[in-house]
């Protein structure tokens, strides 16, 4: 198979030039050589030469008009960006490891060398940039046909290759789930033997590789293989316990983590959003928590939205996600996932389509995307009822909005304005005649204007002891 036309791109043109002006033997290596073969463009290209990257994409640098270079001289890796490109660049190595670090033992070695310590058959094919084979493909363990097969499988026995690295269980998983490959039976079975290995990796890297299965277009495939082979357990053991059914006096519930992967494949199939897709992951995480069984009305998970969404903040923190307003959001989301459904239930008032308002702000969308996610029922006619409620509960929101604008509600009465206007200090006094202006707003007992605001301000006055000015 030869790749001569793929490879007629003024980069391969320069690196080719620069290969050979040093005599190095120099190979397009990797994902970029996978991503040709599954017509999926990229740009981030990685070269591997018999001899020191680094003094190749020192040449390539100069070659190019116009290019950075940074070098990694403790990795041995160079990079050069040019335009939309980046072009990593590192020597042929011969790598051993050791049992309680990623870091290898580096030597130098052979092109073969370098395939056999990648991760998987379609991830250590290379193309030759070597003028007698120029773009010749070269693939020592078949991956042409494990990609054909949509097979994940490591070049060498894959204990070796998940000992020698053990990121590469998760990254197994993650290939197969952007790809919706299968991994190969001898390649699974090693994750589930070497699961304890995950403790020497980062947990960075742990959940970067996570977020990529959430990212995928149905990452339920990616969070069953965790599950089944035993990783979820290590990394994220909160998940693990929505797993199961229980049965009392004839009565079950059904089992939380099914349901909540169903949640987050039909939050795939509407937004990329990945902050989304976690609130979709976290929704019913304090399930387990709060299950209580009655002989009455059988099983109840009375409060799991607070708990759930209180819980937040130590599962990011344990994940080494973000603390920031990313992580707000999620907490937010999990905190109301269940208001709009309840809205639904009950009479669709004014004042509860004011007040979810209120609360959500700009997250509404994203709010309304996740609780009809959560309807998971087989039974089509209840689907339908609950769908059709929530278009109710839809217009009903943006009449609302139109008529109040309470999305990113601003008080009408600041601080400042009651400060001033009865000469008061920052007190909580001061909070307490917005807070009664706010409720009469939501209440939609004045309108959520400054006049209407400012007479009520001057109304309740006496009733806070306050003279007028
Ligand atoms: N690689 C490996 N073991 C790892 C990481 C990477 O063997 N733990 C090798 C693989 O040959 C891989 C290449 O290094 O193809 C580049 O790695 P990376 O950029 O992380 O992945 P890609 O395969 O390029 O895929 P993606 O860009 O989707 O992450």
């Amino acid at each position: 198979m030869n790749f001569a036309n793929e490879l007629n791109v003024h980069v391969f043109t320069i690196v080719k030039k620069a290969a050979s002006e040093l005599q190095l033997e120099t190979y397009v290596i990797g994902g970029f050589v996978r991503d040709i073969l599954l017509k999926r463009p990229s740009k981030d290209i990685d070269f591997v030469c018999v001899g020191s990257g680094i003094a190749l994409a020192h040449k390539v640098n100069e070659l190019f008009a116009e290019s950075n270079l940074s070098v990694f001289k403790s990795f041995g890796t160079a990079m050069v960006k040019t335009g939309d490109f980046e072009l990593e660049f590192v020597g042929a190595r011969k790598e051993s490891y050791r049992q309680n670090s990623r870091k290898p033992i580096v030597e130098n070695g052979t092109i073969e060398d370098d395939q056999n310590r990648r991760d998987f058959t379609i991830n250590a094919m290379a193309i030759s940039l070597n003028s007698e084979s120029y773009g010749q493909l070269i693939d020592p363990f078949d991956g042409l046909t494990d990609l054909k097969k949509k097979l994940i499988k490591t070049p060498l026995d894959p204990s070796i290759t998940f000992s020698d690295d053990p990121l590469r269980m998760m990254r197994a998983i993650r290939f197969a789930t952007q790809l919706g490959f299968d991994i190969e039976p001898n390649t699974f079975e090693a994750i589930t033997k070497n699961l304890d290995r995950i403790k020497i990796v980062s947990q960075e890297r742990i959940t970067d590789e996570l977020n990529k299965i959430i990212s995928a277009p149905q990452p339920s495939y990616g969070f069953k293989l965790l599950f089944i082979s035993g990783l979820l357990k290590y990394i994220f053991p909160e998940m693990v316990a929505l797993h199961g059914v229980e049965k009392k006096e004839g009565k079950s519930h059904k089992d939380n983590f099914y349901h909540t992967l169903q949640v987050l494949d039909n939050v795939a199939e509407v937004s990329d959003d990945l902050w989304l897709r976690w609130a979709a992951i976290l929704h019913d995480i304090a399930k387990p928590a709060t299950k209580r069984f009655s002989k009455k009305v059988g099983w109840t998970f009375h409060g799991h939205e607070d708990k759930g969404s209180r819980m937040v903040p130590g599962i990011f923190k344990n994940l080494k996600l973000p603390l920031n307003e990313k992580m707000q959001f999620v907490k937010k989301l999990v905190r109301l996932h269940l208001r709009p459904i309840a809205l639904v239930k009950e009479n669709i008032t004014d004042s509860a389509i004011r007040r979810l308002l209120f609360e959500t702000g700009d997250d509404i969308d994203a709010l309304m995307m996740l609780c009809k996610a959560d309807i998971t029922s087989k039974n089509d006619e209840k689907v339908k009822r609950y769908l059709d409620n929530f278009k109710k509960v839809e217009s009903k929101l943006l009449e609302v909005e139109e008529k109040d604008h309470l999305r990113n509600f601003q008080p009408p009465i600041t601080g400042e304005i009651i400060m001033e206007h009865f000469g008061l200090k920052p007190s909580r006094l001061v909070g307490e005649i917005k807070d009664e202006i706010r409720e009469a707003i939501l209440e939609g007992k004045i309108e959520n204007k400054y006049e209407s605001a400012f007479e009520l301000m001057i109304q309740i006055a006496p009733k806070y002891g306050l003279l007028i000015k």
